[in-house]
């Protein structure tokens, strides 16, 4: 019989491989100094792309006084337990009620970590005679959720409202066998390459079958729509969305989560997310920390249209320049180039050493092979001067790649892998 570690040790896996090139450097960066625009990454300055601190909260003066203060008071530990037992509190009930009101629902729960909420929400919501219909590229957290479903599940190609419907339909077959319902999840915005989900077409597709739409708005909650309430808002559909998700690891620049919808189904679901009734609550410096930020995006326009400011200049300065940027509709701003693994890396050392810019990088197996996918979040605390510093880094690096540069940097490498 085989050691259950054999394979472990002959096969580090896609990403595992390069472990011994990439660690410290290109996986697990250890980016220091306050969360900013400007980091320091292995003692030098950079100009960081690669925090998804939207509004710039993370490191906002009267944030961190909240917090300060609430760490102070509350310690980390408070409340102990588990909602149901012992770890609920009048300020969780508030920021459930506060949340519900921004996103306009009537109801919202909060969830310690957006990961395990989410699967535990996919969980709850289907029974074995149900269906899930979800887009193909959705995050890992919406695909670990399905994998808890017992029953039949359906992809749909990425964002593709045609090849959604012929899933419906073959759904809706299985749906009038087994006697369940369908539930279809999308995401409000694909955090890799920039997309909005089609809420749009989604939600009209209401009219000829019969399901419930589950959204993942991590990246829109707080950067898209008039409020900032997030994808659904921006598309005019948040009414149809039956049950809202986003994090606070993103435009809150904090830990937790939240669902949100009507009222019957989030008490169904306070009684009914494994990972929450079994798991310690979210602790009270969070849910404090969380109540301060949610007035800030409620009452400080100012911080989504500093956003946006940079955001309009990156981007349109990218396509100016020639820069393949996708299909992004969001803040999301990825930069597509042709190159090999290798070349990826010699031109983000380039980047990083020469240029000062720090981005995270994407290649094979996350996105086609030969494709280099450079990924920029922007937030409310660049400067223009950042995004001129970087287009002009940008145009450099480019050049080199171009004209063989990192080929030849990167050849020893490609020997040495194999490659
Ligand atoms: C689309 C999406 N959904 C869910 C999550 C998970 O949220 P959390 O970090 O709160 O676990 C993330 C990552 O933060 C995400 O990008």
């Amino acid at each position: 019989m085989k050691d259950l570690f054999a394979k472990i040790y002959k096969d580090k896996g896609p990403l595992g491989k390069w472990a011994e090139q990439a660690e410290g450097y290109f996986v697990f960066p250890k980016l220091e100094g306050q969360i900013s625009n400007r980091m320091k990454f292995q003692g030098k300055e950079v100009v960081t792309w690669s925090i998804n601190d939207y509004l710039g909260l993370a490191n906002h003066p009267e944030v961190r006084k909240v917090d300060a203060e609430a760490a102070a008071e509350y310690g980390s530990a408070y409340p102990m337990g588990a909602r149901m037992m012992s770890g609920h509190t009048e300020l969780h009930e508030q920021l459930q009620n506060e949340l519900a009101a921004f996103v306009s629902k009537e109801a919202a729960y909060l969830l310690n970590f957006g990961y395990q909420g989410i699967m535990s929400t996919i969980d709850a919501l289907v029974a074995k005679d149900d269906i899930i219909v979800y887009d193909v590229d959705a995050h890992a957290c919406i695909i670990d959720g399905v994998r808890l479903h017992m029953g039949k599940r359906f992809t749909y190609k990425h964002n593709d409202v045609e090849s959604l419907e012929k899933n419906l339909e073959r759904a809706t077959k299985m749906a009038e066998q087994t006697g369940g319902g369908i539930l279809v999840i999308s995401e409000g915005v694909f955090g890799m390459r920039g997309e909005q989900g089609r809420l749009k077409e989604i939600v009209a597709l209401k009219k000829k079958f019969n399901f419930r739409l589950l959204v993942d708005d991590a990246h829109g909650f707080g950067t898209l729509g008039k409020t900032g309430a997030g994808a659904g808002e921006e598309q005019g559909v948040q009414d149809d969305i039956d049950v809202y998700f986003a994090t606070f690891a993103k435009s809150l620049a904090s830990t937790g989560a939240f669902i949100a919808g009507d009222k019957e189904i989030m008490d169904y679901l306070k009684y009914n997310l494994r990972s929450q009734m079994f798991a310690k609550s979210l602790q009270m410096q969070l849910v404090v920390g969380a109540l301060k930020r949610l007035d800030m995006l409620r009452t400080m326009p100012e911080l989504k249209q500093n956003l946006w400011k940079i955001v309009d200049a990156l981007q349109s300065g990218l396509k100016d320049r020639g820069f393949d940027i996708g299909t992004t509709q969001s803040c999301v701003t990825p930069v597509y180039l042709n190159g090999s693994i290798p070349e990826a890396m010699a031109l983000v050392r380039d980047l990083r050493e020469n240029y000062g810019v720090f981005c995270s990088i994407v290649v094979y197996p996350v996105i086609p092979k030969g494709l280099i996918l450079l990924r920029m979040i922007p937030t409310a605390t660049h400067t223009l001067q950042d995004v001129s510093d970087t287009l002009d880094a940008f145009d450099a690096i480019r050049t080199r790649l171009e004209n063989g540069t990192y080929k030849r940097m990167s050849a020893a490498l490609m020997k040495a892998m194999g490659e």
